[in-house]
């Protein structure tokens, strides 16, 4: 396995922050994790790119890294400050993490190294900016090359886009795609945004209170979460009991049960509608394709329940 987290445990005084949490990642596997505010997901990126002590071991590439210096572990960290030297040409910030991980190079091939690496994330041309002159697309690209030109082992990234307007943040997520399918690198991501996640993930795992509650390829956590702490979180659902339904897999049918349409909310491309009758409430999520009904309306729906524990 290319990288290995074996029971890693953190603790803050009394609190337990991370409790024995197990990853095993193939090379060219991007990961991202998943998990309310608080859930550690941070805390597993700063261990891994040692920035703080932690019980546990961190095995990348066949080494045990758990006690290098984070300038030694050649993984890169992109966070969600990015960190940019304001007073720093682009070139010179994206050439300030050579000056610790390549020592072999002399400063040309650094500098070769710095262009290449700027024109692979779009920004040829912009060699002699400063970040104070970049939109925050332009800036959040620049974190990135200063990332990537150290050629890093793994690529750590802390919810890099949520400063990003939706057009921006579509683009980079394909970019990212793009460099990490191009370059065969390792990644390990973190996000809020749980479409963004399942867009960018071979593999998803899902932190609860410091505890992996579920682990596995992005749709088999959609489709079949493995327990409700993770349905919880997970998409949207209506649970009945022990029982649910994603509201795009409620299908309206004439031989469905009968509801009443309480309330329609038009979405851009889709429609959720909240209906009721006198035994349940339900959402339903529909493709914005010539829907004509309006609240108050009966509607028929089917809807085949699934059983979680
Ligand atoms: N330096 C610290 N001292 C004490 N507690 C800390 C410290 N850093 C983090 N914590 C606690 O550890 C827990 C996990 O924090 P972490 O930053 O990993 O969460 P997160 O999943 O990244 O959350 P968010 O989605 O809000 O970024 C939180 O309860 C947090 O308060
Ligand atoms: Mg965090």
């Amino acid at each position: 396995m290319y990288l290995e987290i074996k029971n890693l445990s953190k603790t803050y005084g009394a609190n337990k922050v991370l409790d024995n949490i197990n990853i095993n990642l193939e090379k060219g596997k991007f990961l991202c994790l998943l998990g309310p505010s608080g859930s550690g997901k941070s805390t597993i990126l700063h261990s891994i790119g040692g920035f703080i002590d932690h019980d546990g071991e961190i095995i990348l590439d066949n080494e045990n890294i758990t006690n290098l210096e984070a300038s030694q572990r050649k993984v890169s960290t992109v966070f969600q400050s990015l960190g940019l030297f304001s007073h720093m040409t682009v070139l010179d910030n994206v050439m300030y993490g050579l000056k610790f991980n390549q020592k072999s190079l002399n400063t040309n091939q650094k500098k070769d190294l710095a262009y290449q690496t700027i024109e692979m994330v779009g920004l040829k041309g912009y060699e002699k900016r400063k970040p104070t002159a970049l939109s925050g697309g332009e800036r959040q690209r620049v974190a990135l090359a200063r990332s990537l030109v150290v050629k890093p082992k793994l690529l750590l990234m802390d919810e890099p886009f949520s400063a990003l307007d939706q057009k921006l943040r579509e683009k980079m997520q394909l970019e990212i795609r793009k460099i990490h399918k191009d370059f065969d690198l390792t990644t390990i991501f973190v996000t809020h945004d749980q479409s963004e996640a399942f867009k960018m993930a071979d593999e998803v795992i899902v932190l609860n209170q410091g505890k992996i509650i579920d682990k596995g390829p992005a749709q088999r956590v959609y489709n079949n979460p493995a327990n409700k702490k993770t349905l919880d979180f997970i998409g949207q659902k209506n649970i009945i009991g022990n029982s649910y339904i994603r509201p795009e897999k409620v299908k309206i049918s004439d031989k469905g049960e009968e509801f009443t349409i309480k309330d329609i909310i038009f979405m851009g491309s889709t429609i959720e509608l909240f209906v009721e009758n006198n035994y349940k409430q339900l959402k339903v999520l529909l493709l914005n394709d010539n829907f004509d009904k309006k609240v108050g309306d009966r509607i028929k729906l089917r809807y085949d329940m699934e059983y979680i524990e």
